[in-house]
């Protein structure tokens, strides 16, 4: 070992591969701290990428004159990595070991003037068992000619014999400079300049109600002051979640992460997630339990063989060819190759065996029909239908489904889906349809196979229904957005979402509920009410003056024309778009009695504190004894008694009374 403080660079040459005029050059660099550190540079002459050997961790991305686009005040470890969070099996929570995968040996899989790959691989063996988390795990990083950018995927590998164990959430992380990147942007809706990572300090800032919310008291740029900052603002839907990154002014520079396929993604199309946020911090979540709760961890039993390719992804840098151009249309840019991206999935160019080429793939058509002899006597065109293959489980399982791929499109107007490029296996097919509640499954399980495209002709999907629509509240789409969103408090305002259709993202929301319904409980009154306004988004607590909390009691109140048939059940239908630590109980025309139904304890989705409109899906159906209602005036009552925090409740979706089976809604002939 050389001795302390001496500090030799030794530039080993290697040169691998430097092919004019291709410039996919590649070398590594040996340099002596008291140790070994090596690195391996890729260069396409557009871009230099710096990777550390054998960790695999990126330490510099040089484009456009800007040497490193990576925060260089971070310790190399941390400017851009895969990481996972893990945890031994049968622990408690969602917070486990932080694992910033360090690979152990390093290979050269292409090398040539179109494409260099490189792989860092970390091998398990049991001598690591309780320390390193039991899975194989390759990185693999690809640069091709005259490319914008690089792609990055991970295979991971759990062998049947090994220890049993929970993986909470694993993502590729990219830290980049302070300096440099002001501007972020996810849509073209939601994009902003932001407050600079010191804002957040404790000096210059107020931690609100979780540590993630922040209030900017004192910022270095005046602007900010008086703006909450939350990165769970920035959450995006899988759907959704194409394209985000920064945008760097001077000189005009965009850093991008494109992920043109949700299939490795878990838990299907409406799975919420980070995307980026003040860092300046540019995400790909693979998996997390984010909008969710402990239900969406990834636990594997012993003798559980599991395999997985996560990727590729895309990170794209783009600069302006026109000097004066205005440096924020690299969002539009960044958009169209994108849309480039999507279209040539399934990638042609990994070269690992695991990641199947498109004529290794199938696919799968239709046609969803619903039945509803209710709404229509006809078929019905499951217009908008959201579509998808998922590994075989129950009816709904997909929204809580991480191990497998899932592939989803969405029906045309006339309910015909196709579902393209899915890797062979056994799937069910699952769909809901907007408009409708509950959850279409196709039982047989079917098996895509290579090359082979499977027409599955009419598929009817027939909506939990038992007599007709006596009133509704809401439409069943799966979110609480249609009802009424307040204005956050003057003193908690996100100005990016002000006059903004996703209102609901503003923080503090929760506490509104008071404040619109000081003394008493929201009432809703079926032909008066208008559930745009008078129902609040969130079935929410109520903050006492001692800072305690308690449940409340929601009431829908409504007409019937006669007296109800003694012998016949009516049916309510509550449709939840999310829950957190909450019950719902209901009870009709007494509240005082024990309830008529509970659903138990449900929900750890954490949506109301993290600004989302909705979680997981959840169904439930009340049948009332006819006895129950009378003639005139009715009231059901809606209470959710579960008070110790301000971010339990209940977001609902869609609520429905039906009249009995023969009933003609019981309405006077
Ligand atoms: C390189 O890419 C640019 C932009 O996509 C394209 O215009 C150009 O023709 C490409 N050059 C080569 C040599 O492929
Ligand atoms: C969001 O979360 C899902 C489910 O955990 C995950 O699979 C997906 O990759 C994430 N989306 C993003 C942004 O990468
Ligand atoms: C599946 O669909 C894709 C996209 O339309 C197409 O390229 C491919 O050829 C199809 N495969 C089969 C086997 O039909
Ligand atoms: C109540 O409903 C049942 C079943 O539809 C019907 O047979 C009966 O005649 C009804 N009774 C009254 C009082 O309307």
């Amino acid at each position: 070992m050389p001795s302390q403080g001496v500090k030799l660079y030794v530039q080993d040459k290697h040169v691998l591969t430097l092919c004019f005029p291709l410039f996919i050059s590649f070398f590594v660099l040996t340099t002596f701290f008291g140790f070994y550190h090596l690195q391996v540079v890729l260069d396409n002459g557009i871009l230099q990428v710096t990777i550390s050997n054998p960790d695999g961790i990126l330490t510099a991305i040089q484009y456009n004159g800007i040497d490193n686009l990576l925060a260089v005040e971070n310790q190399e470890a941390d400017r851009g990595y895969w990481d996972l969070v893990w945890n031994l099996a049968g622990s408690k929570g969602t917070k486990g070991k932080f694992d910033r995968i360090e690979a152990t040996s390093f290979e050269v899989i292409v090398e040539n003037e179109d494409q260099v790959e490189l792989s860092f691989t970390r091998t398990w063996n049991p001598s690591l068992e309780g320390k390193v988390v039991p899975l194989n795990i390759e990185k693999r990083f690809i640069m091709l000619r005259n490319s914008s950018g690089f792609y990055t995927y991970a295979i991971y590998e759990h062998l049947k014999e090994w220890p049993a164990f929970n993986l909470d959430r694993f993502r590729v992380a990219f830290k980049l400079r302070k300096d440099k990147f002001h501007y972020m942007a996810m849509a073209d809706n939601r994009q902003r300049y932001m407050p600079l990572p010191d804002d957040r300090l404790p000096y210059r800032s107020q931690t609100l109600a979780y540590p993630e919310a922040v209030l900017l008291v004192d910022p270095m740029e005046t602007e900010f002051r008086g703006e909450v900052d939350d990165k769970y603002q920035y959450s995006c839907e899988n759907k959704d979640n194409r394209v985000h990154g920064w945008i760097c002014n001077d000189p005009p520079v965009g850093f991008w992460q494109i992920t043109p396929s949700d299939e490795f993604r878990s838990a299907g199309p409406h799975k919420q997630n980070l995307t980026s946020h003040v860092g300046p911090t540019t995400l790909a979540v693979m998996h997390s339990v984010h909008y969710s709760g402990e239900d969406l961890i990834l636990k594997f039993g012993s003798n559980e063989a599991w395999k997985k390719v996560f990727g590729p992804i895309f990170i794209y840098l783009n600069s302006l060819s026109d000097a004066g151009g205005n440096p924020l249309s690299l969002w539009e840019d960044a958009k169209q190759q994108m849309r480039i991206e999507v279209q040539d999935w399934p990638y042609t160019f990994p070269a690992s065996q695991d990641f199947p080429q498109s004529h290794q793939r199938g696919n799968v058509s239709g046609r969803l029909l619903v039945k509803d002899r209710y709404v229509c006597k006809d078929y019905i065109p499951a217009n908008g239908a959201y579509v998808g293959l998922a590994p075989p489980g129950d009816v709904g399982s997909w929204q809580s489904e991480v191990k497998g791929y899932q592939f989803w499109t969405r029906a045309d107007e006339d309910g015909y889906f196709c579902i393209n490029n899915i890797w062979t296996g056994d799937y069910n097919l699952y769909a809901w349809v907007p408009g409708f509640i509950g959850d279409y499954k196709y039982d047989v399980i079917i098996t895509p196979s290579a090359g082979y495209d499977i027409f599955m002709g009419d598929l009817v999907y027939e909506p939990p229904r038992d007599g007709p629509t006596l009133w509704e509240i809401g439409v069943p789409d799966r979110t609480a957005a249609e009802f009424y969103v307040p204005d956050p408090s003057p003193m908690f305002v996100n100005r990016l979402y002000v006059n903004h259709p996703d209102r609901f993202r503003q923080y503090g929301l929760w506490e509104r509920y008071a404040d619109l319904y000081p003394d008493r409980d929201l009432v809703y009154t079926v032909g008066v009410s208008d559930y745009t306004k008078d129902w609040f988004f969130a079935q929410v607590t109520r903050k006492n003056d001692d800072n305690t909390y308690q449940g409340t009691t929601w009431q829908i109140k409504f007409k019937l024309d006669c007296a109800a048939n003694e012998t016949e059940t009516y049916k309510l239908r509550l449709a939840l778009a999310t829950a957190h630590a909450a019950e719902l109980q209901v009870r009709v025309n007494d509240d005082g009695k024990s309830p008529l139904f509970s659903s138990g304890q449900i929900g750890k989705d954490n949506t109301i504190a993290r600004h989302g409109i909705h979680g997981l899906y959840r169904l439930y159906h009340v049948g009332i004894p006819g006895n129950l209602l009378l003639e005139g005036d009715n009231t059901i009552f809606l209470t959710q008694p579960k008070s110790t925090s301000p971010f339990q409740g209940i977001m609902y979706d869609y609520i429905r009374l039906e009249g009995p089976a023969s009933s003609n809604g019981n309405k006077k002939p």
